[in-house]
């Protein structure tokens, strides 16, 4: 059966066994127990009770990109590694840079990947802060190439929602840090590569012009605070929403109240949301 998320791909995918005891929400992921980088050997998995399988969760960003592997559960099983995102970000320097960050992380038998653009069957359609040479990459494709495991890609705010949402009535998740990320579930069903953040939103300038980092620095937070809390009243009134969860690096510069329904969420969903991206029976 198709389902909805259809910004994915699992290049090179066979049958994946189905995963127990996850269902949406995934909901916090447990502590990391061991802190301390260590060698992943089969006895280390066997002795510490790694359940299989163990996903490759990357997190490409405008600014760093991040990647540790997580058990069946979304446990993370390593210690997470971080890059700055080369620029300019090519396919070849990003996928150069993923390489880097995963090399000692050890064993997995799949690859998850929130990137921040448009991505279909694996192929990026747009990726605004990176480089117009993303269009049409098949991203899926080459990360299978390196790794010879299944591959799915899903919009970095999608990730992030599947992440954090408790999975019924209207979900929505914003994402604030280089670009202005969007994600929009119903029932924990996605609504794919909802891109938001070039809408426009107040004169005619969207809601990345007006609430990116960038803006952020230019404007000053209490300008910016103001511009969110905006944001935060629309975006209510044109989607109704259940709940919305604001994360991004940027989201601890909030510093208004916000409404019941309304949560800062950690950054960390970004990765452990990955493991949600095999829950789907397939991928479009
Ligand atoms: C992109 C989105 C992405 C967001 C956050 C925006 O510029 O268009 O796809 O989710 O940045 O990375």
């Amino acid at each position: 059966m198709e389902t909805g998320s259809n910004a994915k791909s699992d290049a090179g995918s066979q049958e994946e066994p189905k995963i127990q005891g996850i269902e949406t929400p995934l909901g916090a992921p447990p502590k990391t127990e061991d802190k301390k980088p260590h060698r992943i050997t089969k006895r280390w998995v066997r002795t510490n009770r790694i359940s299989r399988p163990r996903t490759l969760a990357i997190d490409v960003g405008g600014t760093g990109i991040k990647a540790e592997i997580l058990d069946s559960q979304g446990k993370p099983v390593t210690e997470r590694t971080r890059v700055q995102t080369p620029h300019p970000a090519t396919p070849a320097a990003v996928l150069g840079a993923i390489q880097k960050i995963t090399d000692g992380q050890g064993g997995f038998e799949r690859v998850s990947v929130g990137f921040p653009g448009v991505v279909k069957f694996g192929t990026v359609l747009t990726a605004p802060n990176l480089s117009p040479r993303w269009k049409k990459f098949n991203l899926g494709k080459a990360l299978h190439r390196i790794y010879g495991k299944p591959v799915r890609v899903s919009n970095d705010a999608d990730v992030q929602g599947y992440g954090v949402i408790r999975g019924h009535g209207v979900e929505m998740v914003i994402t604030l840090g280089t670009g202005v990320g969007s994600a929009l579930f119903v029932d924990g069903k996605l609504v794919p590569n909802l891109e938001l953040g070039h809408h426009p939103f107040i004169k005619g300038k969207t809601y990345e012009e007006k609430l990116s980092h960038a803006a952020l620095d230019a404007a000053g937070k209490k300008k910016w605070n103001k511009r969110l809390k905006k944001a935060v009243r629309e975006l209510q009134l044109i989607f109704n929403f259940d709940r919305l969860y604001l994360g991004g690096g940027d989201a601890k510069h909030i510093d208004f109240k916000l409404p019941e329904n309304v949560k800062v969420v950690s950054n960390q969903a970004g990765l452990w949301g990955g493991i949600a991206l095999w829950q789907e029976a397939s991928s479009r």
